[in-house]
């Protein structure tokens, strides 16, 4: 019953729980909050110490005296006997003492402790949480070219205080790896896993159980014969090891199939690398490549003379409002032309859009094209919340503020979308405006606002490392800088997609990134867009 009621208890804390579980990974805002629970964790911890340490001080105390006692009557237990006073403590503590020391026995403080940390399970991060930490480490590791040594060595830029990862940690990110059937990532960490192993005392994992992950995993990315020695290496140690023997029958047979079928030429291997089955989705790879090297700062395509043409200045579009304030204009690119203001939204405003952005921060989806649905993907990842003008002073003056440097109205735009990116929180290329393709839902055809003309992006953070906004299709990369907006026309003039704007958000390295933007849409800027900045397109 008292179980029952518990569990009840904990299903409604579980409702009031502001996460999603299983996507605490996608936002420092939630990685905060788990850093000031464990702290309160480890207070009830030690205060659980502390308490049984208590306990089993009295209870030495007792045993100690007793100890005494008993010493002393046994040498002479008549002669001890003898004194009253000895006789009535003897009967006495049988009656007395030897009570409370059962009581002291029983008073354990476990099912308190349990009881005062159970307060904060609902709160833990989820396997979900686990296999995403792991797969931002693996994503980090590819966009950023960093080796399992590095990242198991805390060497990621030049980050300070680095925590390091023992043979048991890798192991455990390797598993997550096998259990993706990710199986690069699987070798990478494994072998790390299986290097630490060797040069710890007493090893944190069993080697011969990173062998058995590891064997296999080579095999799957082609290299039998690297398998065949690994499943040796295996049953040197454990000689009795079950699959170990299987696999080493099966590796052998194999590689005899192959150097049959070569007439002994025993190189195979090449062959066989090519049959790598990396089981991860193929994504669009000449892409990838152009948005990876973005990421890392390479191929970025701005030659000085084309920079020489691109122009910094104050501008205040005949508008009033910025007569005082000016607009701090900077086009840092041509085709499609991006524009940075510098200084265009306060601490104060970025502060307070944060606070109202928190408590409504929800994993960012994206709709399916085909269905109109919308839905989590693994290609973004971050969390986002909608801020309406009237939710706040801020949000409306941020508005207006908009319009006075676009010229465009902000009657038809979106709610400003806030959003907070983690490690490894990355948007993947995409285009802001809807392609309208025969088989995608219009997805903007119910608002009767016509498709996404243009994006205002605020940056409210510095990223320590990562994060950039790149554009693959041009070479264009922009980093965020905290106060500077970026503005980019997604629609040619003519009203068709400019497909040069694909843009994505490189996952972050270290730090956290914190942006918003503004949608603004088609319908009401018909005698807009000609005015102000634009005005040379
Ligand atoms: C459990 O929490 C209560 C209230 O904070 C505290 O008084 C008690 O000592 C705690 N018990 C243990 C075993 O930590």
């Amino acid at each position: 019953m008292v179980g029952a009621t518990r569990g009840l208890l904990f299903c409604l804390l579980a409702v009031s729980v502001t996460y999603v579980k299983g996507e605490m990974f996608t936002a420092l805002a939630d990685m905060e909050r788990l850093v000031y629970q464990e702290s309160d964790m480890v207070a009830a911890l030690k205060q659980y110490i502390y308490m049984e340490e208590a306990r089993l001080d009295e209870l030495k105390r007792i045993a100690d005296d007793f100890e005494a006692l008993t010493k002393k009557a046994t040498e002479d237990a008549e002669s001890y006997l003898h004194h009253p006073v000895n006789a009535f403590l003897t009967v006495k503590r049988f009656l007395v003492d030897w009570n409370r020391v059962d009581e002291l026995v029983e008073m354990s403080f476990a099912s308190d402790y349990l009881s005062n940390i159970s307060y904060h399970r609902p709160y833990f991060p989820t396997k979900e949480d686990f296999r995403g930490a792991a797969l931002a480490l693996f994503r980090l590791q590819e966009t950023y070219k960093l080796t399992a040594s590095d990242v198991a060595d805390g060497i990621i830029q030049d980050t300070k205080d680095s925590p390091t990862m023992n043979a048991l940690e890798c192991f455990e990110l390797g598993r997550v790896a096998y259990e993706d059937t990710d199986n690069l990532h699987t070798v990478m960490w494994m072998k790390e896993a299986l290097k630490r192993a060797q040069t710890e005392n007493p090893p944190s994992i069993e080697i011969s159980v990173v062998l058995d992950y590891l064997s296999y995993s080579t095999y799957m990315i082609g290299d039998l014969k690297e398998a065949l020695r690994l499943t040796e290496q295996l049953l040197d140690i454990e000689p009795d090891h079950q699959r170990g023997h299987g696999n080493k029958a099966f590796f052998e047979h194999e590689l005899a199939v192959i150097s049959g079928q070569k007439g002994d030429t025993g190189d195979m291997e090449e062959d066989e690398t090519n049959k790598v089955q990396d089981s991860r989705p193929k994504r669009n790879v000449p892409e990838r490549e152009a948005y990876e090297a973005l990421c890392r700062g390479e191929q970025v395509q701005m030659t000085p003379a084309r920079e020489k043409k691109l122009k910094c200045r104050l501008r205040h579009y005949n508008r009033p409002f910025l007569y005082l304030q000016p607009a701090k204009e900077e086009v840092v690119f041509d085709k499609p032309k991006l524009i940075l203001y510098r200084d265009c939204i306060s601490d104060a405003e970025i502060e307070r859009l944060k606070v109202l952005a928190a408590p409504k921060l929800r994993r960012a989806t994206i709709q399916n094209s085909v269905t109109g649905n919308l839905e989590f993907a693994e290609y973004r990842i971050s969390k986002s919340a909608w801020l309406r003008d009237d939710d706040d002073d801020v949000v409306m003056k941020i508005s207006k503020r908009i319009e006075y440097y676009t010229g465009l109205t902000m009657d038809t735009a979106e709610e400003l979308q806030v959003a907070n990116y983690g490690i490894g929180g990355h948007y993947e290329p995409h285009f802001d405006f809807s392609r309208r393709k025969k088989d995608e839902v219009d997805a903007f055809k119910a608002l009767q606002t016509g498709n996404r003309i243009a994006t205002m992006l605020f940056y409210m953070s510095e990223v320590t490392a990562g994060g950039a906004t790149v554009f693959p299709r041009v070479g264009a990369r922009l980093v965020p800088e905290k106060g500077t907006a970026a503005f980019w026309y997604n629609l040619l003039k003519s009203g068709e997609g400019d497909y040069s704007t694909r843009h994505a958000a490189c996952p972050v390295l270290v730090g956290s990134k914190w942006v918003s933007n503004k949608w603004i849409h088609e319908v009401g800027q018909e005698f807009r867009r000609k005015c102000g900045m634009s005005e040379d397109r």
